[in-house]
């Protein structure tokens, strides 16, 4: 069975990213917006019988690049794709993984039942929430960037640095990047007050006089960790702040409320595509090798 790579909009660089360390070339598509909102995807060339690989992340705008994979789906299967796998590095909704106030609707679960109308698996990096693994109900490859992160901070830690979770949702997280940099953990306790603003009600740990290391698995308006920091900065810790995430959605003026605390390092990876200029001092892990050398694993074991 031979393999392709199709991507959306939302990532072209991080798809070409895997194509190249796949040493293949990127199937040809047309995506077109139309003036009343509507999107038309074309695929332009055969994938007849092939084992197909659709990169999009489900990134901000998210309805839209959702609907654009589904209907690239379509697309590759009306063009002969056998087996189809959804690569979304970042997946969007995954917040939406229980009902908190009893009215919502669980659009993590949406979402997964979505993709699998019209994929037969998904490939996903870092899901906000690991417990939601279980709504996918078929095959799901679940990569984590967490120890590519950890690398890269590596070179820049010192003994009294200390790996701080912004909430209770990232201690299980947090305590992942400690064990793999031998360090101490503090955490905080944080309301979510509406979708931009958090407020900090404990700082649990040791934190005065030490480089904090706050890590999360996204930033989106950059709330939590801005919050995180200042409530770190009032209880001592240096201010040599160092941040750690997998996916930077960086919406509106995140980039600036975080750089007016000054970070020193900022490691996030390429799930997300972020314009190139930026106020912050973002490095960046990229998981496009990561990716490419788990397709490979699943293609060879179907081929
Ligand atoms: C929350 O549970 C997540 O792990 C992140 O902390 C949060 O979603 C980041 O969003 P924002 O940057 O908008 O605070």
């Amino acid at each position: 069975m031979r393999l392709s790579i199709v991507t959306g909009r939302a990532n072209p660089l991080l798809a070409e990213a895997i194509a190249s360390a796949l040493d293949v070339e990127l199937t040809s598509c047309t995506v077109e917006d139309f003036p009343d909102g509507e999107l038309q995807v074309e695929v332009n060339d055969m994938l007849r019988g092939n084992d197909v690989y659709l990169v999009q992340p489900t990134s901000p705008p998210v309805s839209n690049h959702l609907l654009e994979l589904l209907l690239l789906a379509d697309a590759c299967r009306r063009r002969g794709a056998d087996r189809l796998t959804a690569v979304v590095p970042y997946f969007g909704y995954a917040r939406q993984d229980r009902r908190v106030r009893g009215t919502e609707a669980v659009g993590a679960r949406l979402v997964a039942d979505l993709l699998y109308t019209r994929f037969d698996r998904i490939l996903t990096v870092d899901l906000h929430n690991p417990a939601i693994e279980g709504f996918f109900s078929a095959h799901l490859e679940h990569l984590s960037a967490v120890p590519l992160l950890a690398d890269a901070l590596r070179g820049s830690l010192s003994r009294n640095s200390i790996i701080v979770a912004p909430d209770l949702g990232a201690v299980k997280l947090s305590q992942r990047y400690a064990d793999l940099l031998n360090l101490p953990v503090a955490y905080i306790r944080k309301v979510r007050l509406s979708g931009r603003k958090v407020s900090i009600r404990h700082v649990v740990g040791e934190v005065s006089n030490r480089p904090p290391v706050v890590i999360d698995d996204m930033i989106s308006t950059g709330g939590t960790m801005v919050s995180a920091i200042e409530a770190l900065l009032d209880h001592g810790c240096l201010p040599e702040i160092t941040i750690a995430a997998t996916h930077a959605l960086l919406v509106s003026d995140a980039a600036e409320r975080l750089s007016r605390l000054k970070p020193r390092r900022m490691i996030v990876t390429d799930t997300v595509f972020r314009p190139p200029e930026t106020p912050l001092p973002i490095e960046t892990a990229g998981v496009g090798q990561m990716i490419a050398d788990s397709i490979k694993r699943m293609h060879e074991t179907c081929a």
